[in-house]
Order: C-alpha cells, then structure tokens, then sequence
C-alpha cells in the first residue's frame, strides 16, 4: 500500500517551542510518499540509498519500521521512498517519511492505527534520531492544517502563498537544539526572554500582521544564534524585494520563507529558483 504525509514550515515559534512557548505551524502542499509491500525480509529503497533496516542511512524509516513491529511483529517489509519535501532544509522531512511509512506499513498489515498512535509512533521515532524534539514536526505530518502549539487548537491562515527559499546549507535539527540549549544554560534569563518574545510573537500573529511578525521572530532567531550569514543574505535581498522572510525549523541553514505580494513572490522565485507552498489541510493518507 502507498501512503503519504505532508511536510510543514514553522511560521512562528521555532526553537522557543521546545520550552513550552507557543508556535504557530501549518502542514503545507509539498508531501512524501512511502509504498510498503509485504516480503520476507526488510528492504528501504529511497533516493539515498537501497538498503535493509540502516540506522544511519535510513534512520527515520528504519526506527519507523522498529517501533511499527513493536505493535505489530513482522517478518519484513520492502519500502519505497519518494518525496517532493527537500531532505534536512527545515521543511519537516523527516516527520513527513516517518508518518508516511508508518501510515503505509498500518495499511499494508491492517494494523488499524488511529492517527493518535500513527503520530505517537513517529513522536517515539523523532526522539529515538533526534534524542529531543517537541514532536511539533510528527503531529502536523499526522493530522495536516495548521495548528497553536502546544495547545493543539487548530486555527484557520487568512488565504497565504509562502516562498520557501533553500539556503543550500544544511543541519542537524538535534545540533540546533543543543546549541539553543548551551546557549540557555550560559545566560538563562536573557534566552528565556528572547523565548517569551517568540511566545508573544506567535499568539499575536492569530490576528495577522504576519509580515512585521517575521521579521521580529528573524530577530529573535538571529539573538539565539541559529540564523547564518547566508541566512541574513537572503533575509535581506527579500526584504528589498518587499518580501517579509524568516529561516524556518532549526535555522543554521535550511528554508527561508517569506511573504509579500504575488509580483514580489514570483521575481524572488524566479531570482532563487525558489519555491511558492500553500497550507495543506490534508495530513496522512493512503493513497490506493
Ligand atoms: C524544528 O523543525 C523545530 C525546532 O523547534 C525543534 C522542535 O520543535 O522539535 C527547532
């Protein structure tokens, strides 16, 4: 059975979310497919590599493939992996393969997961890779539409076109968060402000004002160290373009998204071979 799970942007709140701030997330149209076949030993095909059960090379779909025999034990499984989300570029691929393999194993075993154990799956997947994570990333893969975090509350987005600019650079999501976390432990009251700006950013981008917003999370994002000069670079040319940007995840390369009119959003596309998501409302499905 072929499954798939969108990738999402982190449109507020990145990094503060994990100390219990508030973030504003939506899944957006841009998905990873999973096919799962029955077989009698365990096989992953991907763009990377073709490989058994590979923890280093394949680690989500490998972990994801673990933690599914836990509920239900099988004998193997030949995976195949396809995905329009860009690997490591903050755009939630990672959760998007663990929610699609585990969406397609469940439909492939009849497992009858409920999307609650398929997200607490991949929650369990995230923080056996990552070690830590808010499991912001696995639940909106799950569930699609954009979302209050952590409350959980769904909200409706005012009718948004978002440029994704790739900054070429790539990191580890787990890397990032260790950084934020030395950096906290070195000047605690400092960071937990910067943290409690980030929250107030979030719960007033409910009303709008998105593109001031941008800019003061940037802000913020840039005080935390996780922003790059690369980053600042495209940050800035956008801005002259008209375009509100901010990086997006765990910054220290990764996405830049911004937004602006659709004349501003189509010359930045063209000039960064950029490109232009929309909120999916849509999370894992089977696709046959
Ligand atoms: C990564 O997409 C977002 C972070 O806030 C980490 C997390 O929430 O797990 C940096």
């Amino acid at each position: 059975m072929r499954a798939s799970a969108p990738g999402k942007i982190i449109l507020f709140g990145e990094h503060a979310v994990v100390y219990g701030r508030h973030a504003v997330v939506t899944a957006i149209n841009l998905r990873c497919y999973a096919e799962a076949k029955k077989s009698n030993s365990f096989k992953i095909h991907s763009p990377i590599a073709t490989t058994g059960i590979d923890y280093e090379k394949h680690p989500y779909v490998s972990y994801a493939i673990k933690r599914f025999t836990e509920i239900k034990p099988i004998d193997g499984a030949e995976i195949k992996i396809e995905s329009e989300v860009p690997i490591a570029s903050g755009l939630g691929s990672s959760a998007a393969v663990s929610v699609a393999v585990l969406k397609a194993l469940d439909a492939e075993f009849d497992a009858g997961l409920s999307n609650e154990e398929i997200f607490e799956l991949a929650r369990k997947v995230e923080l056996d890779v990552q070690g830590i994570g808010s499991g912001t990333d696995p639940f909106v893969s799950t569930y699609g539409g954009a979302w209050l975090i952590p409350e959980r509350k769904r909200i409706k987005l005012e009718k948004l076109k978002i440029i994704v600019v790739d900054s070429g650079e790539r990191s580890v999501t787990a890397e990032m968060v260790a950084k934020v976390a030395e950096l906290r432990k070195k000047l605690t009251d400092v960071v937990e402000r910067v943290f409690d700006v980030m929250d107030a950013v979030s719960l007033k981008a409910l009303n709008g004002d998105i593109p001031k917003l941008f800019k003061i999370n940037q802000c913020m994002l840039k005080a935390l160290g996780v922003s790059t000069r690369r980053i600042d670079e495209i940050v800035q040319k956008l801005e002259e373009m008209g375009i509100a940007a901010k990086l997006t995840g765990a910054g220290g390369g990764g996405s830049i998204i911004g937004v602006g009119s659709e004349d501003a959003l189509e010359k930045a596309r063209k000039l960064f071979n950029a490109i232009i998501v929309e909120p999916e409302q849509e999370g894992a499905r089977v696709e046959d």
